[in-house]
């Protein structure tokens, strides 16, 4: 395993030294298909890449962007759905074409097709040069959770019991409104990414340590980045 680790004192130095990695690949080639995650850790790299884009040092006009997840059942115009997140918090803001951003349709009558769809979405757009991951309490990645055998494909996910009290925060309604079920994409198109970057806050220490060192296991999903020959880590310490 080659992981390459960087230690920040504080979220805003993560976001920064994040930003200034994917603000490398699009210079290095500006149609770069990005995947990215939502959830609390991100934003302040977000924030960053739009400040970077608004100061003309980056474009993403020619930029693809695929994410992890989507919740089942809420719409785009939710504001808790991935959706809307990344509209409000990224898309927005920046000069990406909207037509090149995708998030699986979590309101598709029928999830099995839509899992498929979105698997051959990503060979489609010849797969992921960056891939920006978050990891959860659990040590999920996307909404990837712990089971008996790595699920390799996109797929329809029940939630944990931890994901969804964890989550609960951001619905209004609580844990009664958070949603049972997720479309998250698999482990063989996280892992065929050329680049994977994954961002931790300081309360990710022990998962973190556990998924890099521990044994590689279904029940630390995040565990198989141990197989990625191209993986940059950044911790905050506070
Ligand atoms: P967080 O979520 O960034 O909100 O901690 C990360 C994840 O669940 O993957």
């Amino acid at each position: 395993m080659r992981v390459k680790q960087i230690v920040t004192a504080n979220v805003q130095e993560m976001s920064q030294r994040g930003a200034a990695i994917v603000a490398a690949q699009l210079t290095l080639k500006s149609h770069s298909v990005l995947g990215l995650a939502t959830g609390s850790t991100p934003l302040g790299m977000y924030a960053e890449l739009v400040s970077r884009n608004k100061a003309g040092e980056i474009s993403f006009a020619d930029a693809r962007t695929i994410n992890l997840d989507e919740y089942c059942d809420i719409s785009a115009d939710n504001k808790n759905s991935y959706r809307y997140y990344m509209n409000s918090n990224f898309f927005d803001k920046i000069d990406i074409r909207k037509e090149n951003t995708y998030l699986p349709d979590g309101m598709a009558s029928d999830k099995q097709a839509e899992c498929a769809r979105y698997s051959e979405l990503v060979d489609a757009l010849g797969g992921i040069d960056l891939q920006v991951l978050g990891i959860g309490m659990n040590g999920h990645i996307g909404f990837n959770e712990p089971a008996a055998h790595f699920v390799m494909d996109t797929n329809c996910v029940t939630l944990t019991e931890s994901t969804r009290n964890v989550n609960a925060q951001y619905f209004d309604g609580g844990l009664d409104e958070m949603p049972r079920y997720a479309i998250t994409m698999g482990l063989r198109q996280i892992m065929q990414a050329k680049r994977i970057l994954l961002l931790a806050g300081a309360n990710k220490k022990g998962i973190l340590e556990e998924a890099l060192n521990g044994p590689v296991t279904p029940q630390v999903p995040a565990s198989i980045l141990q197989l990625h020959k191209r993986l940059t880590v950044i911790i905050s310490e506070s």
